[in-house]
Order: structure tokens, then C-alpha cells, then sequence
């Protein structure tokens, strides 16, 4: 990342595995990279820990569940104490099926509260809550990011496929909550950009269950999704703030 001062910070929300893991990886293997805090519902997952007893003094793992306010307070209490500030914070987790039963809905009779309210508290408020804690360390005189991982089928006007109604709707919200942060950045906090970001169908457990469908060459390991999206993190600049932007650099119609 060469757009960051040297010994820059960064928090990736949503770490203990998939996607958030290997930015936490990809992120540490940058020297330029001064410290990441990793949070996670498991900050004692395999992968966070394999990594952090190889960097024991720039990995720090924090327990975050977006679902739980107080976890979010007292995390963002945490990490003050050790930054003033931050230079990227990533909202990565994402629910799209769990093990209780939750899976995509193929049509309108398949929605439940319960899986309306899963998707949106992990999906729609947790990136909401999470920005708003942690927003007074993006709050500088230094370049900073805040990207949401949101996904293509969020979009509204791309949408050609129906289905994957909990999924699709909180996306979406997320997506507006992005835009209109964006919009407030730019008199409260004007070295931040504010980025909603898709990944590409990328082969972690969140797309295991669906990947028959996807064309040969377009399943992206998750090195590949996350050496992606750090790119466009790092050359994003200012005029970039509220886009909509995937793996490939292009625009995403809201
Ligand atoms: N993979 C794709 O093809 C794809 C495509 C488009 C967009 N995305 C987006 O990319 C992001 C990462 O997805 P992924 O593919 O890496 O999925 P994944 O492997 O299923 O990982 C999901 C992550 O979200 C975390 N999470 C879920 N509920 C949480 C909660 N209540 N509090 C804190 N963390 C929670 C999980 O933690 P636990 O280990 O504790 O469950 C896990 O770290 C998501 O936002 C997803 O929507 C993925």
C-alpha cells in the first residue's frame, strides 16, 4: 500500500476467516503496515492466530460481533487506547446462509423476519454501527479509507435474476449507507474516502454452496479477490469517495 503514510493502521472488521483473513494476511505482508487490528466474533480462530504468532506486535485480534453494540464500544474503546489513528477500516463480514437454517430465498414466499433480521443486522447495521465507533480515528489529516464489502447483487438496477431477498435488500441498505456516509465525509472528515467494494464471486464458505454456476475463470481464490481490492483501496483517491466500485475497477450502478 503505497498511498498510506508509512506505518500506517488498519482494522478489518469480520477477520476470523474467508475474505477478512486474508486481507489481515495481505495486510501484514506489507512493511509499510504499522499495525492491524483483526476483529472477529472468534478472534481465537485457527487462521487468526496462526498469524498472529507470527506478529505478535503488529497483529492485534479484538472480539467484535456486529450483531452486539456493546462489543462494538468496547472494541473501538480498545483500539484507541493503542492508535490515534486509523487509516483503513474494512467491514467485511457478510451472512448469506448460516448452520440454523438460513439460506437465500428463490422467491417471495420464502422470506422470514428471522432471516430478514439476520441479513440486515450482519449485513446492513453492522458496517452502520461499526463506522460510526470507530469514526473519530478516521477523522485526520491523513489519507483514509472506509470500505463496506458489499456484493453486485445489491445493486438495484443490476438486478436481473430476482431472489436472495434478505441478502440482496441488506445489501442495498448497506450500499446507501456508504453513499450517504460518503456524502457527510466530505464535511466532517475530508481526507476520508468512503468506498462500497465487490469482491467477485470468490471461493470462500459464504459462495460454497453456489458456485456450479459460475463461468469457467471467474471464481477468484481469495488471494486473488483481496490483492483486487487492496489495489483500488490504495489508488483510490478523494474524487472516488461514494463509489460503487468491483474488482476490476468498474462502476457498479447502485
Ligand atoms: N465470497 C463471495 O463470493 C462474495 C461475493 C460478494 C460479496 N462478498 C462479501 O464479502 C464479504 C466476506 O465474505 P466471505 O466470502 O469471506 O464470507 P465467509 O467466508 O462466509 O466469511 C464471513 C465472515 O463474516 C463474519 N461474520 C458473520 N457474522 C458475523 C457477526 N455477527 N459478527 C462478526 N463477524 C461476523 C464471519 O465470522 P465467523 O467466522 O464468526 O462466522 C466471517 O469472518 C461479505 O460481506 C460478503 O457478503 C463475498
Amino acid at each position: 500500500m503505497h498511498h498510506f503514510p508509512d506505518g500506517y493502521a488498519a482494522l478489518v472488521q469480520g477477520a476470523s476467516r474467508g475474505i477478512g483473513l486474508e486481507v489481515v494476511r495481505q495486510l501484514l505482508s506489507d512493511e509499510r503496515c504499522g499495525s492491524v487490528f483483526a476483529t472477529a466474533r472468534r478472534p481465537d480462530s485457527q487462521g487468526l492466530q496462526a498469524l498472529s504468532k507470527s506478529e505478535p506486535d503488529r497483529l492485534r485480534c479484538v472480539y467484535l460481533d456486529v450483531t452486539e453494540p456493546g462489543s462494538i464500544e468496547s472494541a473501538a474503546t480498545d483500539v484507541a487506547a493503542e492508535v490515534e489513528r486509523l487509516h483503513l477500516l474494512f467491514n467485511v463480514a457478510g451472512l448469506l446462509h448460516d448452520s440454523a437454517g438460513m439460506s437465500p430465498e428463490k422467491r417471495l414466499a420464502d422470506i422470514s423476519l428471522e432471516s430478514l433480521e439476520k441479513g440486515f443486522r450482519v449485513n446492513a447495521f453492522g458496517p452502520m454501527l461499526v463506522s460510526q465507533a470507530f469514526f473519530p480515528l478516521l477523522k485526520h489529516s491523513d489519507r483514509a479509507v472506509l470500505a463496506n464489502m458489499s456484493a453486485r447483487v445489491g445493486s438495484i438496477e443490476d438486478n436481473r435474476l430476482g431472489g436472495w431477498y434478505a441478502y440482496r435488500c441488506a445489501k442495498a441498505a448497506q450500499n446507501q449507507f456508504t453513499r450517504t456516509l460518503s456524502v457527510e465525509a466530505v464535511r466532517s472528515a475530508r481526507k476520508l474516502i468512503v468506498l462500497a467494494l465487490h469482491p467477485g464471486t470468490t471461493d470462500t464458505g459464504l459462495s460454497e454452496p453456489f458456485q456450479s454456476g459460475v463461468p469457467e475463470g471467474r471464481l477468484f481464490s481469495s488471494q486473488r479477490s483481496v490483492t483486487q481490492l487492496l489495489q483500488i483501496i490504495d489508488q483510490a483517491s478523494i474524487e472516488d469517495s461514494g463509489r460503487f466500485i468491483a474488482w476490476d475497477g468498474q462502476d457498479i450502478p447502485w
